[in-house]
């Protein structure tokens, strides 16, 4: 049966070993999140890393490690201690992730760092091609895996493979300073379509490969010497029924099937009728803006002192690349700021900011998602940014107003959403002012709209117009070489 490969650096679960036993939990991050359902939905294959570096798996374990993942139609890239090092945490964490960001002050650019990238590129293209039977196809995911369409391409010419970013691509003036420009392009021209997030990121990229390869662009076509290759906008989706529902089931919760953190969140709004809680979620990364937004809460405290008392923002930051040194920073700074105003401003009974760092179940965040009236989401720079979605779809009787930095991919399709420029302090602290008075019918009205598009355009929808798209593609050259 023809099949799809979805190839991505990390699985959708990640691998743990303890006391000689294995055991898996699910991956953070939207790529893993969204692509979870389409992935459920195919008889395909995920290949990516499990998790595990090679060194740490005991030579007994490795047949139970591969059972497990194969359970979850999933193969495994298996990553060393060097890969991890040089391909994880060098160039696709230090290079890439900041650059296209336009963190550029925060990229390094090293040789040993690209060979790396080139080696675990190549380790991957072994295990597809392993696994690829005529008719497949490939679909390739995210910032760690550029070189890869070219690899497969080369390999097998027949094959359909499409390619899709998760994060910004930058504009042509940050992207032209990259040592390695034109392997990066040229690897992802191995791809037949090529999706982003949003329009100009799609522009971005087309203009890059004009002036830096010299091929002639078209609004959304690239000729290469001997094919022609597609380019657009795909914005990823959330899956809309299953935020939706996990809500609508946990407001039906009694006192005896509460979570302790629901518990917690109830008894808040209890005890304090009147008082709002505001949510904040998103991995601890330097692109999501959580230094700032924590300093426009403390400035909105300072302002308005009135709300002293009747806000709290509940924070959750899930750890991630804790091994780079940027990320090691910004956790110390995002600590000593969370201590600063809360000693700042605590008083005998309240503390203005509760805040989480770890990984919380899911049924954890759908406590949250459902119980904090507002979602405070102010990232620097961000690709799409999903958690704002989620937020929107959990929002079941229609309330909650959403605050969103017009930086985030999300922003486009969420014109209803409270926007702000994630760098004005003055102007978030306002905004919460406004989120928080926002009157109800209002709050309903603007919900109700990104509700519906939300439904509509959810992850399935997103997966199917690229598959379609990638289909009527191959369709094409097909006609093409027949005539
Ligand atoms: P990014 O991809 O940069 O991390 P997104 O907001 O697009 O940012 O996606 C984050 C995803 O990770 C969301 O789908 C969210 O539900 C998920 N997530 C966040 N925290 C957790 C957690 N503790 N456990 C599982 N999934 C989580
Ligand atoms: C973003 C990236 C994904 C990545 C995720 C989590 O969503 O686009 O490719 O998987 O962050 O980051 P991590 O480094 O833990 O895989």
């Amino acid at each position: 049966m023809l099949k799809t490969l979805i190839v991505s650096n990390r699985l959708p679960l990640q691998l743990n070993i303890k006391n000689g036993k294995v055991s898996s939990s699910p991956s953070v991050g939207g790529l893993a999140t969204g692509l979870k359902s389409v992935h459920k939905e195919s008889n395909g294959l995920w290949i990516g890393w499990n998790g595990l570096i090679q060194e740490d798996v005991d030579s007994q374990l490795v047949n139970t490690v591969e059972k497990v993942v194969k359970e979850q139609q999933c193969a495994s890239v298996t990553l060393s201690k060097d890969d991890f090092d040089g391909f994880y945490y060098g160039f696709s964490n230090h290079t890439i992730w900041p650059m296209f960001h336009y963190f550029m002050e925060y990229a390094k650019f090293s040789n040993d760092y690209w060979e790396s990238y080139k080696r675990v590129n190549e380790k991957f293209a072994q295990v597809v091609l392993e696994n690829l039977e005529e008719g497949d196809t490939v679909w390739i995911h995210d910032y760690q895996l550029m070189l890869l369409p070219q690899l497969i391409k080369e390999k097998r010419p027949d094959v359909s493979v499409g390619f899709f970013l998760h994060i910004p691509f930058p504009s042509f003036e940050v992207f032209r300073t990259i040592p390695w420009r034109e392997q990066i392009l040229n690897g992802l021209l191995g791809a037949d379509l090529i999706g982003f997030h949003t329009y100009d990121y799609e522009r971005h990229f087309l203009s890059s490969v004009s002036r830096i390869l010299g091929y002639a662009t078209s609004f959304n076509s690239i000729t290469l010497a001997d094919r022609v290759v597609t380019v657009d906008s795909f914005p990823m989706g959330i899956d809309y029924e299953k935020f939706s529902s996990f809500a609508k089931a946990n407001q039906q919760q009694t006192d005896t099937t509460q979570s302790e953190l629901q518990r917690r969140l109830y008894h808040h709004q209890e005890e304090t009728p009147e008082a709002k809680m505001i949510l904040s979620i998103d991995r601890l990364d330097y692109t999501k803006g959580i230094a700032n937004r924590i300093k426009a809460y403390e400035r909105f405290l300072e302002k308005y002192p009135e709300y002293i008392e009747k806000v709290r923002l509940v924070m959750l930051a899930v750890p991630s690349r804790s091994n780079v040194k940027q990320y090691k920073r910004l956790k110390k700074e995002i600590d000593e700021l969370v201590g600063r105003i809360n000693g700042k401003f605590a008083t005998v009974s309240w503390t203005p900011i509760w805040y989480f760092y770890r990984s919380m179940p899911f049924t954890n965040l759908i406590d949250l998602y459902t119980s904090c009236e507002v979602a405070l989401i102010t990232p620097i720079r961000d690709g799409m940014n999903l958690v704002a979605k989620e937020y929107v779809a959990c929002r079941t009787d229609q309330t909650g107003v959403l605050i969103l930095s017009e930086m985030a991919g999300a922003a486009k399709e969420m014109n209803e959403a409270l926007l702000i420029n994630p760098n004005d302090m003055e102007l978030i602290a306002d905004t919460i002012k406004e989120a928080i008075e926002m009157p109800v019918s209002e709050q309903k009205k603007r919900n109700k709209y990104m509700q519906s598009r939300l439904k509509r355009y959810n992850v399935e929808k997103w997966a199917e117009d690229f598959m379609n798209k990638l289909k009527s593609i191959k369709r094409t050259e097909e006609l093409v070489k027949t005539k």
